[in-house]
């Protein structure tokens, strides 16, 4: 038997979970992680065996190949089948089975015959293309619905709770594709903001909307929201500025109305493309996400949350994280 490598992630993942103490999966997963963690000499003869055989680093290890063990089951089919472990990574990512059927369907429409040999050339390309694309947001979260009366987006009638990332640092696919340059907040991102802040659903103001991504995934969260920007994407998000947001007052905009406010502005370049105070640089930047902050923080009740989306800015060689 040849001993499995990174080109049979899975095969890899089982034996080194074969050779760690542990009643179950989690319980070998954990075991493995402490061990990992640890001096090299430290770790049973078996586990070192099979590492160097595989010729994988221990970060490999704990930075990629143990998150199999949250793989959903139609993704860890995937990997079974022949999938890569980075596109099978990205596909589990997808924030419902929905999206993820989608992105695998190339796989599922191989024939029998087909399956358990090498995957077609071009197929895994196939998967990663279309997992990127529902990643982008672009059909995951299915039509837009409309506002009630009060200007608000309600939950919606089915709802599952927010999915949490774990950690300070959050991995996740950036858009591609035609909505890259929108910007737009990764759900999966969106997701563990929620989970973080308003778990058990809540109710949130968007400002920065732009298509409305963040109100489309609260909703499917139980949140119910209200979204503007100073230029709407989508019918549901109303013209307003972040600005002056408690002053213009937009209906649905009040004093203590929300649970969390999320701003999310353009990045520096896209600002400077568009701003008429580029010209002054970083600091004007900064000027102007503060300006949005101060004219929306009023929204957020008592012991409510408020969150700003940014980057560290490069500019001329430097770098300034104030931003962020
Ligand atoms: C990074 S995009 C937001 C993307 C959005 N959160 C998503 O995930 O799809 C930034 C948005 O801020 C909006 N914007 C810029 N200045 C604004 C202001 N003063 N008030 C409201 N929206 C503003 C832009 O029109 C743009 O749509």
């Amino acid at each position: 038997m040849t001993a499995p490598t990174p080109r049979r992630p899975l095969a890899l993942y089982l034996s080194l979970l074969d050779a760690v103490p542990g009643a179950d999966e989690p319980a070998r997963v954990r075991s493995l992680r402490r061990l990992l963690v640890g001096p090299r000499e430290a770790w049973p003869a078996a586990l070192r065996e099979r590492i160097d055989a595989a010729g994988v680093s221990a970060g490999y290890l704990t930075r990629g190949l143990l998150s199999i063990h949250r793989f959903t089951p139609e993704a860890r089919a995937a990997l079974e089948a022949g999938l890569p472990f980075a596109v099978a990574r990205r596909v589990n990512g997808l924030p419902s089975a929905a999206a993820r059927r989608r992105a695998l369907a190339p796989l599922a429409a191989l024939d029998g015959e087909a399956r358990g040999r090498m995957l077609p050339r071009g197929l895994a390309a196939r998967v990663d293309r279309l997992s990127r694309a529902e990643a982008a947001g672009a059909e995951s979260v299915g039509p837009a619905p409309t506002v009630d009366a009060s200007g608000w987006l309600p939950a919606a009638e089915t709802v599952t709770p927010p999915r949490a990332m774990r950690g300070d640092v959050w991995a996740f696919e950036p858009a591609v594709g035609p909505r890259a340059r929108e910007e737009p907040l990764a759900e999966r991102v969106v997701e563990a903001l929620l989970a973080r802040t308003i778990p058990s659903g809540g109710e949130l103001v968007d400002v920065t909307a732009g298509r409305g991504t963040i109100g489309l995934v609260a909703r499917r969260h139980g949140v119910r929201s209200w979204s503007g920007d100073l230029f709407p994407g989508a019918p549901f998000v109303q013209r307003a500025d972040a600005r002056t947001l408690l002053v213009d007052r937009p209906p649905g905009i009040a004093p203590a109305c929300a649970d969390l406010l999320v701003v999310h502005p353009p990045t520096f370049p896209t600002w400077a493309r568009g701003a008429p105070d580029a010209d002054g640089g970083v600091e004007a930047y900064q000027d102007a996400l503060g300006a949005m902050l101060a004219g929306s923080l009023g929204v957020v009740r008592p012991g409510g949350f408020a969150v700003m989306v940014s980057r560290p800015v490069r500019e001329r060689g430097a770098v300034s994280v104030a931003v962020s």
